[in-house]
């Protein structure tokens, strides 16, 4: 029977980019919707960027741009890096939808119908200067208990926990000001309301692993649930609360509500009814999560599900964190490796298989090891599954296939038979299974060929249908595990579908030989793994996160306020090396957003005739780029090009000020010419 299955994957905050620990999740999801859709399952797989929150709002406010425009260039690049990635949604979405607005306004009502809701004054830190409420990260000062100074908000390094308003000479992160104690009114779900049936969906609805189960009875259920705090103050990025104004939801009451504003999206677009999806007792909803957001899936988000009358998960499926080498990813060894990084220097079909081997159902962390990186892809893969098609794949373009499947000592049937057990593997999540059972398959198969030597029966125009009948042989066996392995490596999927002129679009097809056709012409399936490469990846994630540092070191707006005076001259330099700066007047030809970059623009400067350079300058929060199109500035034209993240810098364009909002460019009359000297 054909299940209809919606499967979700955690929304990305899109206030950073993808890296390859978000990625453990997105494969793993597109692995099991692959797999379900190539075992003839209606299957959806929706996502969406999670927009909304104050790091959003506060990110905009410094880089000088709205929130929407933020947002959507964040969408951008992460659909581009999950693309990348060959994961493929049905549809990709946004928290900050009109369907999404309007589904948050149903399940308010639903809670408030329900009377689930209450309503406190809550006492809460506030900037003054960036007006707005803080949250406990937001703040820093000096432990009240071992006088550490430049703690955060909630507990010291001495393992001393306090509320922010306990901190002695508190200040915002985001200002630099004192924060003041405000008193806002905050709407609060009283989740408790809803504990039995938690429990009992819980102990009794299958959807989530034992040790989840086990893990939030003892934690949570063994006592009474805390009301959950979902509004914040105005100002909030997010969407206003209709029947409370000035307040907002809390980010994550409309998070989770995404999932099914996505769905609605892709209704829409599809002619499909969202209460066949979210309201129909045919249909599965599987979200994949990770560990730390346990809580919100599996209370919170069962419990409006409830109260507003959908479907609640039939599975909850969670995976731990991803370590390399054995330590947590770190920006300063290099090994938070972005998606974008690891694209440039190697291939998105190793990162699949290798998370696959590592996959099980259980809430494990994962560990990414260099060298087992490379000698899983470069063994199994290369050595194993790539390397059976291409020991005949020459020879088979002048053969083609036998009209009828030879004798091979059972290696077919076995594997074949082996489908269910595979599939039954993949179904479950233990894609570590899988891929060893595949591997078992490709162990028995490769020895066929060994022991044939096709590569003797070539030279011999006597045994040249003794020749095909082996390409026939290794050419499906090797099409089998192509057909097992399409979840993980699409793309070898389609390779070998090109090869064999069949596409591969159905798990049966590993039960059947393709014989009596032709073989195209071989093309090279994988290349083997260099260590090289991997090694340039972790050097350039390094270089990456210390020139994020640095932009980050350079002065921002809550800085402003320093007097100038206070900077000290630097050395002393002879007017020779005054002289060694190359100034040249430039016209700014042109000037554009770096999406990824805090504080960047890309700057196109003319210093007359052709000459154009490329410059990146930090100003992004003082300057919009159309503001400086057309305008005469002073650059360092022989200052060594740099290379950056988001490119080359050839050169620098000269401002002054503080940092921040307050940089002035600094300008020329008109009528200077680009290029010239500037004395
Ligand atoms: O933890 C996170 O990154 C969140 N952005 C996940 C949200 S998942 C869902 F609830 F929307
Ligand atoms: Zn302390």
């Amino acid at each position: 029977m054909t299940r209809r299955i919606l499967v979700t994957s955690a929304l990305p905050y899109a206030n950073g980019p993808i890296h390859i620990g978000h990625l453990v999740e997105y494969i793993q999801t597109d692995i099991w919707v692959r797999f379900q859709k190539l075992r003839g399952n209606r299957c959806v797989y929706v996502c969406a960027d999670d927009t909304h929150g104050t790091a959003i709002m506060i990110r905009a406010r410094k880089e000088g741009r709205s929130e929407e425009a933020l947002i959507a260039a964040m969408s951008q690049s992460h659909q581009a890096d999950f693309a990348g990635f060959g994961i493929e949604f049905d549809h990709y979405g946004s928290t900050h939808s009109e369907e999404n607005r309007e589904l948050c306004g149903q399940f308010w009502k639903s809670l408030r119908d329900n009377d689930l809701i209450a309503e406190r004054d809550i006492q809460q830190l506030y900037d003054p200067e960036a007006e707005t409420f803080l949250a406990d990260r937001f703040v820093r000062g000096t432990c009240p208990k071992c006088g550490r100074t430049d703690q955060p908000g909630d507990n010291c390094v001495c393992g001393h926990t306090y509320s922010p308003t306990e901190l002695i000479d508190p200040k915002s992160t985001l200002s630099g000001a004192t924060p003041e104690l405000r008193e806002a009114r905050h709407l609060f779900v009283e989740l408790d309301k809803l504990h039995d049936f938690l429990a009992g969906w819980i102990d009794s609805s299958g959807a989530l692993q034992s040790e989840t189960a086990n893990y939030l009875k003892g934690h949570f259920l063994a006592n009474s649930l805390r009301d959950w705090d979902i509004s914040r103050p105005g100002p909030y990025f997010g969407f206003e609360i209709p029947d409370s104004p000035g307040n907002y939801w809390y980010v994550w009451f409309d998070a989770p509500i995404g999932y099914i504003a996505s769905t609605k999206q892709w209704c829409d677009a599809q002619g499909e009814t969202l209460e066949d999806w979210w309201k129909s007792d045919d249909c599965e909803i599987h979200h994949f999560i990770g560990k730390d957001i346990t809580y919100f899936h599996t209370l919170f988000w069962p419990g409006m599900l409830k109260t507003a009358g959908f479907n609640l998960p039939t599975k909850v499926r969670i995976h731990g964190f991803l370590t390399v080498t054995g330590e947590k990813m770190s920006k300063s060894t290099g090994t938070m490796i972005s998606a974008e990084t690891y694209l440039k220097h190697s291939q998105p079909s190793y990162l699949r298989y290798f998370y696959a081997t590592k996959l099980t159902p259980r809430v494990e962390d994962i560990d990414l090891g260099i060298d087992e990186f490379t000698d899983k892809v470069n063994s199994d893969l290369v050595g194993k599954v790539v390397n059976l098609a291409s020991r005949v794949g020459k020879f088979a373009s002048a053969t083609g296939l036998s009209a009828s499947y030879p004798e091979d000592g059972g290696l077919f049937a076995t594997a074949a038979a082996a489908g269910d057990e595979i599939a039954a593997a993949y179904e479950s999540c233990d894609y570590s299974r899988a891929m060893r059972r595949i591997m078992e398959l490709a162990d028995a198969a490769n020895p066929f060929v060994e022991h044939a030597k096709p590569w003797e029966m070539k030279k011999d125009a006597a045994r040249q249908d003794e020749l095909r009948d082996v390409c026939t042989v290794a050419l499906n066996l090797f099409r089998q595990l192509a057909i097992y392995l399409a979840p993980v490596l699409p793309d070898l999927a389609d390779r070998c579908g090109e090869l064999l002129g069949e596409k591969i679009t159905s798990w049966d097809q590993s039960k059947t030989p393709i014989t009596g056709t032709a073989v195209a012409k071989f093309q090279r399936m994988m290349d083997r793994v260099q260590p090289e490469d991997l090694k340039k990846m972790i050097d350039e994630s390094k270089e990456l996160s210390a020139e994020e540092t640095k932009q980050d070191a350079l002065p921002s707006f809550n800085d402003s306020d320093q007097p100038l005076k206070d900077e000290p001259l630097s050395d002393e330099i002879t007017i020779d090396d005054f002289a060694k700066v190359d100034l040249r007047v430039a016209r700014v030809v042109n000037a554009e957003h770096v999406p990824e970059a805090n504080k960047l623009l890309k700057l196109t400067l003319s210093l007359g005739g052709e000459e154009r350079r490329q410059v990146f300058a930090g100003i992004k929060a003082a300057y919009e780029p159309e503001a400086l199109i057309g305008r005469l500035v002073v650059m360092v034209a022989n200052l060594k090009p740099r290379k950056m993240r988001f490119g080359l810098s050839e050169g620098m364009v000269t401002a002054s000020g503080p940092g921040g909002a307050e940089v002035f460019i600094l300008g020329v009359d008109e009528g200077a010419q680009p290029g010239q000297r500037v004395h």
